[in-house]
């Protein structure tokens, strides 16, 4: 692939996850590009609407199923906005896949702890599906998620389901709740208390809102969990996707190439100042 050039696909399923959420499946429309994409779950693709603009979306769905990408979206503005009119049938450019993945190999043989928050699962329920289809080779696997309003919450019945599955606990909360909302009324960090781990034999990962990971980070180190043993996927304005522009830099790194999925170390000095 020419890593500057769209590709077409066409859109194959269209699924709208709440009043803002919808989820494009796509596949590329060359038979032989289409045969030859793959990508590891964390990495993203340009999503080009034709004529308004391109922007950076997580690949949500199964690796092993490349045919079918799965992109989770929130309409927010120019581009997005465009989108959520799409429907199936309509085509779209695709570049990539960009960036760095999360660290599934060197995870395997570990319990891994998925902290979530808001439309921050879109990149992170690839790893959820990866771990589910090969289960023997992670130790238990805890998801924690936290959205604003339960209307927010998405997948519903994924974490239903992954709930119902040996070695696995699904903690979710909302910060505001609803006569009919199960689960937690307050912040997503509060879930912590609830979760029992043992930070030598963790790994976490996460993504959200940098305020709710900041957070959720100084609670792992408190409980023992080495720095090195969390994961984060950073988010930053796009253009090139490939490192050139400067529009995602990150203090010395730029999270198209060297992220969007960083271990903590890495960005520990920059997470939380204002202008990074
Ligand atoms: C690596 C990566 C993966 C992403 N994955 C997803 C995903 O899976 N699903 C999804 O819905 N979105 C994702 N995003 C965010 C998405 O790219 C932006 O929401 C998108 O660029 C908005 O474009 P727009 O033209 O619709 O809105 P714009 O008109 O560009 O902006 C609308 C509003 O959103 C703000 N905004 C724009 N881009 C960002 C950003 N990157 N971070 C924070 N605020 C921003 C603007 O300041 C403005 O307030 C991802 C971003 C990155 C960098
Ligand atoms: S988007 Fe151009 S350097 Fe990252």
């Amino acid at each position: 692939m020419n890593p500057y050039l769209p590709y077409e696909a066409e859109i194959m399923e269209r699924h709208q996850e709440t009043d803002t959420v919808f989820t494009l499946h796509l596949r590329l429309t060359d038979p032989e590009m289409g045969r030859s994409y793959q990508f590891q779950p964390g990495q993203f693709n340009m999503l080009y609407l034709f004529g308004v603009g391109e922007v950076p979306i997580s690949i949500s769905s199964d690796p092993q199923e490349p045919h079918l990408l799965g992109h989770t979206i929130r309409s927010v503005g120019r581009v997005t906005e465009g989108m959520a009119k799409l429907a199936v049938g309509d085509r779209i450019g695709i570049r990539g896949p960009y960036g760095r993945g999360w660290p599934l190999k060197a995870a395997e043989g570990k319990d891994v702890i998925i902290v979530t928050g808001g439309l921050g699962c879109a990149p992170v329920v690839s790893v959820i599906n990866y771990i589910m289809k090969r289960r023997d080779r992670y130790g238990k696997l805890t998801i924690i998620q936290g959205v604003k309003h339960p209307r927010d919450m998405i997948y519903r019945e994924q974490y239903d389901a992954w709930a119902k599955i040996p070695d696995t606990r699904v903690f979710l909360s909302a910060s505001s709740g609803e006569a009919l909302w199960p689960w937690h009324v307050g912040s997503v960090i509060d879930l912590f208390s609830e979760v029992k781990f043992d930070s030598a034999v963790s790994v976490s990962m996460m993504c959200g809102p940098e305020g709710m990971m900041i957070a959720a980070i100084r609670l792992l180190l408190e409980r023992g969990m080495p720095e090195h043993s969390i994961y984060m996927s950073m988010e930053r304005n796009m253009q090139c996707a490939i490192g050139h522009c400067g529009h995602c830099q990150y203090g010395g790194k730029f999270i198209c190439k060297n992220g969007p999925v960083f271990a903590y170390p890495d960005v520990k000095e920059l997470l939380g100042i204002k202008g990074f």
